[in-house]
């Protein structure tokens, strides 16, 4: 599980350290920087798939997700009586930070304007400045297992000194992709394939065109794809080898007297409802927009194969109020599985999850266009060194 979640420098997350419980829950309002937070995780987890650097150039680069205030008001600008602006020359280095801890080890990356290298097309990618891997809650000098400044990547080895393993890693490579000597490094691999294991959805399409609604293909989907374009397969595989009681119970719980079956024609997997007073079930293709997502959801949350992590970004998207009752049910009951982070603005589902013991509710405010939480604690945190 994991305890800590840090960002730094990214849009209007100017720093946040927060502490997660088994459920959280960010809301606020338009702007407050819900969905900031939201992809900052999403981009932890692509560093440990090497795929940062081009998730990061397909927002903008890092010049559009550096914070683009000031770095520090003063009081005038604090009061309004003067106009924000910024000093003449910044004090502290220009860098987006991301880390997380969990019960074991920590994780924290650190990226920056690039060297600019002659003749390169490449001298907008953002580089790598520093890294570690640490034991423990929070980076100190002496729990570090791992570290990286610059090219040089520094472990920790047996006989309790430290050494270089690679002095030469590229800006773009991360030592999470890089150092994997199962024997001098076994825990930079045991947090690289934890964080390969969390999963995401935000963009389950519901739409006309959308996959989720032709019959297709079907193979054994323990996991659902991140659009659900396999939905008929995961959830036929969901009821082969997975909790059949419990999506049966969803399925009821949010349409009384439905039932969801998988129909196979030529060769073809498709999803299809049996609805209370209809004559025929309806196919996919023939569902509201609203009853596929909840459909596609339970799917997702049910899955033979639940992830230590799952985030969820705004679920509630085209469901219509009666179901966010339900959908709540059934995150309290992944929630025995994974630990789950889900952005939502949806009131009844936020106070539903509220209302949990595990839970935690992270409200989201601006305040001079910088994303601020409300911790009660904080927990510890520090920043590996460049
Ligand atoms: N580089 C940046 N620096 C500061 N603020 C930014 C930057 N980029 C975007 N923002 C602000 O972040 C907010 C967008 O946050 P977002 O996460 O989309 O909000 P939400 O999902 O809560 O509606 C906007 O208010 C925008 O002004
Ligand atoms: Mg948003």
């Amino acid at each position: 599980m994991l305890l800590t979640f840090a960002v730094s420098g990214y849009r209007s997350l100017r720093h946040l350290v927060l502490p997660l419980s088994q459920v959280n829950v960010v809301t606020g309002a338009n702007g407050s920087g819900k969905s900031s937070l939201y992809r900052a995780i999403r981009m932890l987890a692509d560093v440990a798939q090497g795929r940062a650097i081009g998730s990061l150039a397909r927002e903008g680069g890092l010049p559009s997700t550096l914070w683009a205030g000031p770095e520090a008001f003063s009081r005038e600008m604090k009061a309004g009586s003067a106009p924000i602006q910024g000093a003449s020359r910044r004090n502290n280095v220009v860098g987006l930070k991301l880390g997380f801890a969990d019960e074991d080890f920590g994780y924290a990356i650190d990226l920056g304007m690039p060297v600019a290298v002659p003749r390169s097309y490449f001298n907008l990618d953002p580089e790598i400045k520093a890294e570690a891997v640490w034991a423990g809650p929070v980076l100190r000098g002496s729990n570090v297992l791992a570290a990286r400044t610059g090219p040089a990547v520094k472990v920790l080895e047996e006989s309790g000194s430290r050494s270089h393993v690679i002095t030469n890693l590229q800006g773009f490579d991360s030592m999470m992709t890089h150092v994997v000597d199962p024997r001098r490094t076994p825990e930079v691999l045991t947090l690289r394939e934890r964080m390969r294991r969390w999963r995401f959805y935000d963009h389950l399409r519901t739409d006309q065109d959308s996959p989720a609604r032709r019959a297709q293909l079907g193979t054994r989907t323990p996991v659902l794809a991140s659009d659900g374009a396999d939905l008929a397969a995961a959830l036929q595989t969901l009821r082969e080898i997975g909790d059949e009681p419990a999506l049966d119970a969803a399925i009821e719980d949010a349409f009384p007297g439905s039932r969801v079956e998988v129909a196979i024609q030529d060769g073809l997997f498709d999803v299809t409802m049996h609805q209370h007073g209809l004559l025929r079930p309806l196919r996919s293709a023939e569902l509201s927009d609203g009853t596929l997502r909840y459909l596609l959801l339970v799917t997702a949350l049910l899955t033979p194969r639940p992830p230590p992590l799952l985030v969820l970004n705004e679920p509630e998207t085209s469901l219509h109020p009666s179901l966010l009752q339900p959908l709540a049910r059934l995150i309290v009951k992944a929630a025995e599985q994974s630990q789950i982070i889900v952005v939502s603005h949806a009131g009844a589902l936020v106070d539903e999850l509220a209302s949990k013991d595990d839970s935690t509710v992270f409200e989201l405010k601006k305040e001079l266009g910088e994303t601020i939480v409300d911790v009660p604690e904080p927990p510890a945190w520090s920043w590996p060194p460049r």
